[in-house]
């Protein structure tokens, strides 16, 4: 949902800051994603602000929006960053993330990438796999360093949300079981080139049950006992991220601060550092994607639908989770009407919002499809050949373009 300071109508027209959507459609086209740089800046401090008294590290989540001028603007605020490719690892150091404050996850890192990883100094590499953990261990060998590591845990805790979100459960591919735990502990104490500094879980996307965090923490406590009695000497504790934002207003989120208090007591007995891996709670409601109506039509049936020149080519939420994305007109009408928002690309799941009530546009007119920053323009596609859309960011009254829209030319510039 959208922070009405941050987002305000102005003469009749929404607003990102003190910027014209209007505008900002007419300048650099649509689809458009426009952020707001304040909107960020407020979300991490709020974050910062509800565990204050922990003694803790946040990596942003850069899967949610890797963009380099969010990355860069969240990193001068101190933030650090949790990345799960090389690719995002590179994008991290290019806008100048501080390695020192970098983590890395993945299920299935290719060596190049440990290498890289490593070689770069960031702070740890989770691993997820005993395999994965001898493959370290070779690697930092013949780099001659030794690769400081956390384990990522499935402590087997299902938390509700979608299930293709949920991650803490033992039918996921996702860490070490419990049972394994043991085995390697034991290998990791006769590795030479491998440090275990960390303990690490990730339960799932968008729970707003604060009791999944609570059950699972208690679980990765219990394994941080055996792991100091095996004589690790862990610093760092690691709950992931998974912090929940409100898209539909009548599902509003359980609040940060929420968390917070039913969290602190439980983590401070870690007697470690605390790192905290939010994505979504960052960056979703900080973006809206402007879309203008292409056509409406209505079917034999009555079935009003508005076709926009947006689709799941840039926000494939709705297609693959049945996500709600609130849609509000940049200009808004008094009268309402109920239609499908519908995009252009050849799928019948290429949809925004089906018998949604909406404000009655016309052809050319504006919409923003709200809560759209976090997992919308990272999970963008040329499918069809759509040119992936410019994104804007705005602080104050001043707008910067962060990516220009493709080109026809680069569509094709990779086949040689
Ligand atoms: N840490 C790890 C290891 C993760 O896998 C994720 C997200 C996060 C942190 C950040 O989670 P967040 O705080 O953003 O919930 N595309 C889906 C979400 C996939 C999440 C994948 N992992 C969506 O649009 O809902």
């Amino acid at each position: 949902m959208l922070d009405s300071n941050l987002f305000p109508f102005s003469n009749g027209v929404l607003c990102c800051e003190g910027v014209s959507l209007e505008r900002l459609a007419e300048k650099y086209g649509t689809p458009l994603f426009v952020t707001s740089r304040n909107s960020l800046v407020n979300q991490y401090r709020s974050f910062e602000k509800a565990f204050a008294l922990l003694d803790h590290l946040t990596c942003y989540s850069v899967k949610a929006n890797f963009n380099l001028h969010i990355i860069r603007t969240l990193a001068a605020e101190g933030c650090g960053f949790d990345v799960n490719s090389g690719g995002e690892l590179y994008r991290a150091l290019q806008a100048g993330a501080d390695p020192a404050k970098i983590i890395m996850a993945g299920v299935g890192k290719s060596a190049a990438e440990i290498e890289y990883a490593i070689s770069s100094g960031i702070l740890m590499l989770k691993t997820e796999s005993l395999s994965e953990l001898r493959l370290i261990d070779e690697i930092a060998g013949r780099l001659g360093v030794q690769a400081s590591v956390g384990i990522r845990v499935n402590p087997n805790v299902t938390a509700e949300t979608h299930p293709y979100i949920t991650t803490g459960d033992s039918k996921e591919k996702f860490g070490i079981d419990e049972t394994d735990l043991a085995q390697v502990f034991s290998l990791i104490g006769a590795m030479d080139h491998v440090n275990l500094t960390a303990l690490d879980m990730h339960i799932g996307s968008q729970i707003f049950d604060t009791e999944f965090y609570h059950a699972a923490s208690e679980k990765l406590l219990d394994v941080l006992a055996v792991a100091r009695s095996a004589g690790f000497a862990i610093r760092y504790f690691d709950i992931g991220g998974g912090f929940p934002v409100t898209y539909d207003p009548q599902k509003p989120a359980t609040p940060i601060g929420h968390f917070a208090e039913k969290l602190i007591p439980l983590l401070e007995k870690a007697g470690t550092t605390i790192l905290f891996e939010p994505g979504r709670f960052i960056a979703a409601n900080s973006t809206v994607l402007v879309t203008r109506v292409l056509y409406r039509k209505r079917n034999h049936a009555g079935k009003e639908f508005v076709i926009v020149d947006a689709g799941m080519t840039e926000l494939i939420r709705p297609a693959l989770y049945q996500s709600h994305h609130e849609i509000v007109a940049v200009k808004p009408h008094d009268s309402m009407m109920v239609a499908d928002v519908v995009g252009p690309v050849c799928e019948s799941g290429d949809f925004f919002a089906r018998a949604r009530t909406i404000d009655a546009v016309g052809e050319g007119e504006l919409l923003a499809v709200l809560s759209s920053g976090a997992y919308g323009s990272v999970m963008g596609n040329n499918y069809n050949g759509r040119l992936r859309p410019a994104e804007v960011m705005v602080d104050g009254d001043d707008a910067t373009l962060i990516r220009k829209r493709d080109t026809f030319e680069q569509l094709i510039q990779n086949e040689v």
